[in-house]
């Protein structure tokens, strides 16, 4: 492992920010720190960038311990999400920044920038001014001026988290691109599930300054570890009764279920397409439909039970709030009380 974090831990006062930390990034891949705010991945950034020290633990970058070492001798690039560029800097005297201060000669910064400038796809605009340019234009710019150093890793903190969605988007896979391009170990902090699951190669799921799983996007989708992921990979409610639920009866003692909306189809009850799973499907209300971009997320009340389906752009039958139809639930993740550890239970029409 390039970077490895090892039984790192961080308190405030009587706080505990981060509680034994542990995970690696190898040499040119691209991690995602993924979790709800609070959850200590700044905290874990700010160690590893050595602007705020570990209680306990260490830090080790291509297998020195760097505990020791001030943040500016860790060869680390870091791109926060208001990083605001200098104002009154031109784009290339942005970029040029760390270099200046480093006392780089002039000739190398100027051959530097212009190969940022063309990498980050904003050849002639050398001259311009932050204010002249778009969002996503200035985080690019944000993002040479970490590279140009030549940093080793690079640290981002939630860096499209001030920039709108479709752009945001784009600097996903654009930032994708240049990982890959570059070879240049990455960890970047996101609390956005999709965008985390997206662009990297492993995702470190943290909460309560824990980490609750490490692994593959696929992994961490498909096997939730502990019930924290089942019910934050996705927009999904945890219900303990779910027994209830058609297909299900065989309710174990001392556990409950994540439902997951992309398990759930919501139809209908005389849709002839769902005949066969008519008999495991069970009444709803349809409460609440939201327009989420390239498919519609459906609220629905199961018997007080609120759980959420979706469902794509394209059908021809317009769904009215407040209509009874039918949800059939494909499976169910079951969550046990005491161990916190996750089963899939399918339908027993799949049995
Ligand atoms: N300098 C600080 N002083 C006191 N508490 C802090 C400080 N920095 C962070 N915290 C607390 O530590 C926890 C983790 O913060 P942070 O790492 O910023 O979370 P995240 O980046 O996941 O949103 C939060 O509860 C935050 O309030
Ligand atoms: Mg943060």
């Amino acid at each position: 492992m390039f970077v490895e974090v090892k039984n790192v831990e961080k308190h405030f006062g009587d706080f505990q920010a981060l509680d034994d930390i542990s995970f690696g990034v190898e040499q040119g891949e691209l991690v995602a720190l993924l979790g709800p705010s609070g959850s200590g991945k700044t905290t874990i950034l700010r160690a590893i960038a050595g602007l705020d020290r570990q209680d306990a633990g260490d830090i080790v970058i291509d297998g020195r311990v760097v505990n020791d070492i001030p943040g500016s001798e860790r060869g680390i690039g870091f791109v926060f999400q208001n990083y605001a560029l200098f104002r009154y800097m031109t784009v290339a005297e942005n970029i040029a920044f760390g270099l200046k201060v480093k006392k780089v000669p002039k000739a190398d910064i100027d051959a530097r920038v212009k190969e940022l400038v063309e990498l980050i796809g904003l050849s002639g605009k050398e001259d311009n001014y932050p204010n002249e340019l778009s969002g996503g234009q200035r985080q690019r710019v944000a993002f040479a001026r970490a590279l140009a150093p030549n940093p080793q890793v690079l640290l981002l903190d939630e860096p499209f988290g001030a920039i709108d969605a479709k752009i945001r988007k784009e600097l996903r896979s654009w930032l994708r691109e240049i990982v890959t391009q570059l070879h240049i170990t990455s960890l970047f902090v996101t609390h956005d599930q999709e965008e985390a699951f997206e662009v990297s190669d492993r995702v470190i799921i943290m909460s309560n300054g824990r980490i609750e799983q490490i692994g593959a996007p696929a992994e961490i989708y498909s096997k939730p570890a502990t019930g924290f992921v089942a019910c934050f990979a996705g927009n999904a409610p945890m219900v303990e009764d779910y027994g209830r639920f058609n297909g299900f009866e065989k309710e174990r003692p001392g556990s409950a279920a994540v439902v997951r909306p992309e398990c759930v189809e919501a139809f209908r009850k005389d849709n002839p397409e769902f005949a066969d799973v008519l008999p495991f499907a069970q009444p709803c209300v349809l409460e609440d439909i939201s327009f989420r971009g390239f498919y519609r997320e459906l609220t629905l009340n199961v018997d007080g039970v609120r759980i959420y389906a979706h469902r794509g752009m394209g059908r021809r039958s317009q769904l009215d709030v407040g209509e009874s139809m039918m949800c059939y639930i494909d499976r169910l993740y079951i969550v046990d009380d005491k161990s916190n550890e996750v089963e899939i239970l399918e339908n027993s029409l799949l049995q």
